[in-house]
């Protein structure tokens, strides 16, 4: 049977690879998409996660927006310059053909939850404004998701400081948040998501798939720029598919569970994830953290299923 999911996501260049890959997978059933501010602001977030829904016919999955900023502390930059002021620069997508349902996307997502208690995952692949949202005002929606699987943190080296990660270092204080509410949590970092390329040869190939591949194409092009401005290599992170990845095969990554923190002061550490790997501060085990991958199964499974999707076109 096909495993229920929501996905909350700030497309964003690789939440959209995301989306795809999670509508292409028949082990989910995708009930909705939720939308946060993130990588850009929300109404771009929002108009990107139906424009991608428009993309392979799925207008008739509701999309509901949500948190349009931080919980407290609202950063001084989003990460445009990386995905390009449209949030999918390249991909030349039309504007939407509808917006976002009425209701809020703590509202759809509590109603889904609780609607099937225990089945659920909430799969959050942006900043977890949302999720933390869920988790204080609608506590008992929040206990009825059956677990929650993260793109977010780094234990070896951040993107947006030596130790922070930009989903949780655009709202530490919803991290923690989240991490503190005992719920089945997983978080797939940049320690295994900087494992998760693809490459230049791989975008060519899906260039050529009918109806996704130009768009996929187009913004994974932009997104491999940046990547060679900051890495000198033509290589793009697909940091939010492998967190879908997992659901659909929960044997590509290596887990450990572990008691993590987040730094949610206002120094130089600010949003670094803490991974206590060993112990030392006794905390009880509060997340699962990804610590291996298996590069060639993710990027065999990603490269596929968007073949498997174009087709099914
Ligand atoms: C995360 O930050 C965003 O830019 C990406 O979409 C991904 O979710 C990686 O740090
Ligand atoms: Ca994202």
């Amino acid at each position: 049977m096909a495993q229920p999911v929501i996905i909350d996501c700030d497309p964003g260049i690789d939440d959209a690879i995301a989306i795809l890959l999670a509508l292409a997978s028949p082990e989910l059933d995708v009930l909705a998409l939720t939308t946060v501010a993130g990588n850009v602001p929300l109404a771009s977030t929002t108009a990107n996660g139906l424009r991608v829904l428009d993309l392979v016919g799925r207008a008739d999955l509701p999309l509901a927006a949500g948190a349009g900023r931080p919980l407290i502390h609202v950063p001084q930059d989003d990460s445009s310059t990386t995905h390009g002021e449209t949030g999918l620069d390249g991909a030349g997508l039309p504007a939407a053909s509808r917006g976002p349902a009425a209701e809020h996307a703590v509202d759809l997502i509590a109603r889904l939850a609780l609607a099937r208690p225990g089945e659920v995952t909430l799969v959050a692949v942006g900043p977890l404004t949302n999720v933390a949202l869920l988790a204080a005002v609608r506590p008992e929606a929040f206990a009825a998701l059956r677990s929650v699987l993260v793109m977010g943190g780094a234990a070896n080296g951040g993107n947006m400081s030596p130790y922070a990660e930009f989903n949780v270092w655009f709202d530490p204080e919803a991290a923690e948040r989240v991490l503190q509410t005992g719920q089945d949590v997983t978080l797939v970092g940049l320690d295994v998501t900087r494992q998760a390329i693809l490459t230049a040869a791989d975008i060519d190939a899906l260039a050529l798939l009918p109806v996704i591949g130009p768009p996929v194409a187009g913004m994974l092009r932009h997104y491999m720029r940046k990547h060679v401005d900051w890495y000198g290599e033509e290589i793009v992170y697909q940091h939010d598919s492998l967190a879908v990845a997992q659901l659909i095969d929960p044997t590509l990554l290596t887990l450990r569970h572990c008691h993590v923190l987040v730094d949610t002061g206002l120094g130089p550490a600010r949003g670094a994830t803490l991974v206590d790997r060993l112990g030392v501060y006794g905390g009880t085990p509060n997340a699962r953290w990804a610590e291996a991958v298996d590069v060639e199964r993710f990027r065999a499974l990603l490269l596929q299923r968007l073949a498997a999707l174009a087709a099914s076109l």
